[in-house]
């Protein structure tokens, strides 16, 4: 009898762990997560406890989400004092983990305690208890009983964000670093110059944004255009701007990596300075089938999407003007990686240049690929001097890989493993998984560039590909989100496009594969759905209108 009555006791106790359980709803999901009985209880009473040092801007990050979520936040002190209803912000050491990202937390009656393996850690844990509190709005904060212990599988999980088609403004810019930062993902890579805008004050060419940072015009709808907008179009980052921008994803545990494109999609480049181009006499190449804006005559920043073949001619004025911008870069960005573009870099204007010819032979280059290659190489050079290193979209492995680069597999998988076969760091960037301005649905209300990668798609993604066998795979750092901003004219189209798939990769790149598990995701989706409009963000309802495939 008293068996038996253990045994229904022991039963109940399991069912209300699990019926708990059921309540908790993190992603990207923990390593490991046990869930207790009880729950705390969090209000502007708490206090946070500062009992391991250094972590004053991850407590003013908890403070921050909780004013601008619930509209209060916590006292903060040191560690004097009782642990009762604190938050205390710790450090332990991590039996066999050396990752400063991972991390453990206890919630009981009394606390919730963190101990970061190091200061990126308590930051981590301070998301997974974002994701612990309740979504509706409300003074105290029920949080239930848990104990989780958790570290990142791999080591870069970004996103991308194109500000060249499309210019957001500062403020935006940090809420999109919050977004990273809600999510565990760790790197922003910032696309600064385009064809259509170059975004990035730089003191010594001044003309690259006064006039390279504005259009004359954009195209209207889907490519090439229904008509032209007839309105100048652009702005940029000053650089203090950017040094703000910068040290406000440090905060965040978040790296900027910023892009300059190079050789190619330098249009508005040439505009400012036609010395860049082959041919600086020539007016620009107009895409035949879009509508244009205002004068045709001389070089002018582009009105529409594409490819355009007026390129960086390599020259010695070429690399110095390159070499002086990336000082300035690499002054402003703390980052170990500098993307240099690299992609779709078209070679008629170099096939047509007596110069590149010239140069070909005497370099004893075999074909405009090889120029592709010499020319990387030189700037991967400089970067390398100045002791950073540089990532490449795929095209960097025509004409061969710069000796140090790291390889952007955005063309499929195909340049990844080519390039980790060849001892290079890779991140995975692949369009059918990782472009986030493709469309979720069949039937999308606004315009977008195509494609169709559902938020279960970029789910199933699998980082290391099968072909990269053992010690090969170790070059993957890991993969992004990609957000080419062609057809996001406005930041509600952006979160549209980036919410719920950026959800789905948070949890590719930081969760271990044997804890992918569709159905519970879709399960935890539901309540992310209802944080993102705490946060206030758009987000695409595709998952509730399920299309055939
Ligand atoms: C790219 O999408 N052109 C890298």
């Amino acid at each position: 009898m008293l068996i038996q009555r253990l045994r229904n006791y022991v039963w109940l106790i399991f069912l209300f762990s699990f019926v708990h359980a059921q309540d908790i709803h993190i992603i990207p999901e923990p390593v490991r997560l046990v869930a207790k009985n009880g729950k705390f209880n969090l209000s502007s009473s708490t206090q946070i406890v500062l009992a391991g040092g250094g972590n004053e801007s991850n407590a003013a990050f908890l403070n921050q989400y909780l004013k601008q979520v619930y509209g209060f936040q916590l006292p903060i002190r040191k560690k004097q004092g009782a642990w009762k209803n604190v938050v205390v912000l710790n450090y332990d050491k991590m039996e066999g983990n050396t990752d400063p990202a991972a991390y453990r937390m206890e919630v009981d009656a009394d606390k919730v305690y963190i101990g970061g393996h190091g200061n990126s850690g308590v930051f981590y844990a301070i998301q997974t208890l974002i994701q612990l509190l309740p979504v509706e709005k409300k003074s105290s904060l029920e949080i239930p009983a848990v104990e989780v212990m958790d570290y990142p599988r791999f080591a870069y999980r970004g996103m991308h964000l194109d500000v060249g088609r499309h210019m957001f403004p500062v403020d935006f810019i940090k809420k999109y670093i919050d977004y990273i930062a809600l999510h565990k993902m760790n790197t922003f890579h910032w696309h600064l110059t385009e064809d259509q805008g170059w975004r990035i004050e730089i003191k010594k060419y001044p003309k690259l944004t006064s006039v390279g940072g504005y259009r004359n015009g954009t195209i209207v709808g889907r490519y090439p255009g229904t008509h032209n907008t007839g309105e100048r179009y652009g702005g940029f980052y000053t650089q203090q701007e950017i040094k703000d921008v910068v040290a406000y994803a440090a905060k965040r545990h978040i790296t900027v990596i910023p892009e300059i494109e190079l050789p190619g999609h330098s249009s508005a480049a040439i505009a400012a300075y036609p010395e860049l181009s082959c041919f600086p006499q020539e007016d620009t190449k107009r895409a035949k089938r879009s509508p244009w804006h205002g004068d045709t005559t001389g070089k002018h920043v582009q009105q529409t999407w594409g490819v355009f073949e007026d390129v960086f001619c390599p020259t010695e004025y070429t690399f110095k003007f390159i070499e002086n911008v990336l000082d300035e870069v690499m002054a402003l960005f703390p980052s170990e990686y500098i993307h240099i573009g690299g992609d779709e870099c078209p070679k008629e204007s170099w096939k047509r240049s007596a110069f590149c010819q010239q140069l070909m032979k005497e370099k004893g280059l075999k074909d405009e690929h090889e120029l592709q290659s010499y020319f990387i190489q030189r700037v991967e050079k400089y970067i390398n001097s100045k002791g950073r290193k540089i990532i490449g979209w795929d095209e960097i492995l025509e004409g061969g890989l710069a000796p140090n680069a790291t390889v952007m597999s955005w063309r499929g998988e195909k340049g990844g493993i080519a390039a980790a076969k060849e001892n290079h760091q890779v991140i995975m960037t692949p369009g059918g998984w990782c472009y986030f301005d493709h469309s979720q649905k069949k039937n999308e209300d606004s315009v977008t560039i195509g494609g169709y990668t559902t938020v279960q798609k970029v789910y199933g993604y699998e980082p290391i590909p099968k072909e990269l066998e053992g010690e090969q795979a170790k070059w993957v750092l890991g993969a992004q989100g990609n957000v080419w901003t062609e057809y996001m004219t406005n930041i509600r189209k952006v979160e549209y496009q980036i919410f719920p798939r950026m959800s789905a990769l948070s949890e590719v790149l930081w969760s271990p594969k044997t804890k992918r598990n569709l159905p519970w995701f879709e399960q935890r989706l539901l309540k992310q759905f209802k944080r993102y409009d705490l946060w206030g963000a758009n987000y695409s309802k595709a998952f509730f209108e399920p299309e055939k495939p």
